[in-house]
């Protein structure tokens, strides 16, 4: 039987690595826990006050166990030496990058499992103890036995390895209270007296703060499915609102009077129902392919296509929006200033991956539009490399394109805004936004295309803006009929800009 864990190795210090790694140490103040990444930049990072990744609250929790407090030792390392941080721990987290895969089989669709294959490949070469390893990362259902196959194959005679699957469920932007109070703990592991065994360990470590009830096990198989299938409903829900959001347009209902109405049938429920540009981050258009991409593996067609159209439709979503700037600026953007608020897939993150605005953006400068980006957190240099990406290229991104340190200076000149992420922290500037000024240094007829419904249509139809929302009927639709409606407050909390 597995003892008490003593020791941790959390192999992949990403967004998922680092701020659970934080928390589990803050929680078990007599845990010793190290984060190794081969990344030296990314350790160095984690190590100062400038951490690699931007996460409401993570720098206090990180240097409360980074760097311990009065009576508090310190229990979080970071390093880049994997192989002795892998040796001396019992318990190893592998958190490691699982991709969709860009050539080969199942390319666009499939999940990349090469990293999370090495790192399984350095534990089993470098372990001379029994270890619990703990897929910690998001992966296709039955990684666990294949990984079992490898370990048992190159591991140290002698050595026991117990794979459990342990998904994690954080949002970014939330990540802190996510992970300090979660929905659920799932832990999968194989129903023998020695899986068992391992995922008990692993429960004592999350009971040091999760309400034992919220620690629920079943088999592997279901525990790795269970998280893509997660990612798919939630996914599946943005793009069920989204769809309809299109309806909306065309017919003067407005997406978030019909999201509150639905929302409040308790079967239903009124989270991941705010219609948008689409949704990015990394993991949903990954984790539905790769479910959608194992459903054909697995001889079911249909299923695989019905998974697929979840993100047939997010695409079809910032289609959509774009097409809709294009025709209401008539039809030419050629020259024409832009401003871009908001570059990263959402509010409280820094991150890019799979933004709905690295598609804006491609479509509107293939149309000549020159755009000024501003974001309140998203390093320059991960803008120019999201362009260079594209298919546009960055020598004419370079051309097209400024990134602008203040809002002001993304809008001044320009014909049109669009909001393409929902900021609205104080220190961002987009809530504060004086829109009184931005009209009187806009060009006329000014326009705001509100990817995220977060402005106040009427408000700034009366300072002289035509604006188009999401799911809602456009300023000048609405004109022509002579109807404004009355813009009841809706299920979504706050409207900051
Ligand atoms: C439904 C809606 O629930 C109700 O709000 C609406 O006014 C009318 O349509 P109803 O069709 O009477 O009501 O029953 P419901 O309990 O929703 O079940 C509909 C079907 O779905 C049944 O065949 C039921 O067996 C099935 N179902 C329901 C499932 O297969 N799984 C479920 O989890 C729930
Ligand atoms: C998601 C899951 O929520 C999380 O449980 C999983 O572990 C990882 O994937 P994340 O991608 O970080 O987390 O953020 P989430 O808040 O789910 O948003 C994903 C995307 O959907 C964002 O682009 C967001 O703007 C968009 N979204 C979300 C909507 O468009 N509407 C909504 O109602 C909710
Ligand atoms: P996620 O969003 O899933 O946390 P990230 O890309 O943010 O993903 O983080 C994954 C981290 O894992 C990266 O910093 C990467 O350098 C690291 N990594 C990948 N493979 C290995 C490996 N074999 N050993 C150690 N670190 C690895």
């Amino acid at each position: 039987p597995h003892g008490k864990v003593t020791k941790v190795c959390c192999i992949g210090a990403g967004y998922v690595g680092g701020p659970t790694s934080a928390v589990m140490a803050n929680k078990n103040p007599d845990l010793q826990v190290t984060v190794v990444d081969l990344s030296i930049k990314r350790i160095e990072a984690w190590k100062s006050d400038q951490l690699p990744i931007y996460e409401p609250g993570l720098l206090d929790a990180v240097k409360l166990a980074r760097d311990g407090d009065g009576g508090r030792k310190p229990n979080l390392f970071f390093s880049t030496d994997v192989d002795t941080a892998v040796r001396e721990a019992e318990l190893i987290l592998v958190s490691v990058n699982t991709p969709t895969k860009i050539t080969g089989t199942g390319a666009g669709r499939a999940s990349e499992l090469s990293y999370f294959e090495s790192a399984v490949r350095t534990i089993a070469e470098v372990a001379t103890t029994d270890k619990i390893i703990v897929e910690k990362s998001t992966v296709p259902c039955r990684t666990a036995e294949n990984m079992r196959e490898i370990l048992s194959a190159i591991g140290h005679p002698g050595v026991n390895f117990e794979i459990l699957s342990n998904p994690e469920f954080l949002a970014e932007g939330t990540a802190i209270p996510d992970l300090m109070e979660p929905d659920r703990i799932l832990i999968g592991s194989l129903n023998t007296a020695a899986g068992l065994s391992a995922a008990a360990a692993l429960a004592d470590v999350y009971a040091a703060w999760v309400p034992r009830e919220n620690i629920i096990t079943m088999n592997t198989f279901s525990s790795e499915l269970a998280k893509l299938a997660a990612n798919a409903l939630l996914a599946q829900r943005i793009s069920s609102i989204n769809a309809l959001s299109a309806v909306c347009e065309a017919t003067g209902a407005d997406i978030e009077e019909v999201s509150y109405a639905v929302g409040l049938d308790t079967r239903i429920g009124r989270k991941m129902l705010k219609a948008s540009v689409g949704f990015g981050g990394s993991c949903f258009k990954k984790d539905v392919l790769s479910l959608a991409y194992i459903s054909e593996t697995l001889h079911l067609p249909e299923v695989a296509a019905y998974w697929r159209s979840v993100v047939d439709i997010n695409e079809y979503q910032k289609d959509r929006f774009t097409k809709r700037i294009i025709q209401c600026l008539f039809n030419s953007l050629k020259n024409k200033k832009i401003a871009i608020l908001g570059f990263a897939y959402k509010k409280d993150t820094g991150d890019t991956r799979e933004s709905a605005a690295i598609t804006v953006v491609e479509s509107l400068v293939a149309e000549d539009a020159k755009l000024s980006i501003y974001d309140p957190r998203v390093e320059e240099e991960q803008v120019w490399s999201d362009l260079k990406q594209t298919h546009i290229g960055l020598p004419k991104m370079k051309e097209n394109v400024t990134l602008c340190s203040s809002v002001y200076d993304a809008c001044a000149d320009s014909h049109a805004v669009i909001i393409l992420t929902e900021w609205d922290d104080t220190s961002s500037g987009m809530p504060r936004m004086d829109w009184a000024h931005v009209a009187s240094v806009m060009r006329r007829p000014m326009f705001v295309f509100d990817g995220r419904n977060v402005v106040d249509k009427s408000k700034l139809e009366d300072l002289g803006f035509r604006v188009e929302c999401i799911g809602k009927p456009g300023s000048a639709s609405f004109r022509e009929r002579g109807s404004v409606p009355s813009g009841r407050k809706s299920s979504q909390e706050g409207s900051p800009v």
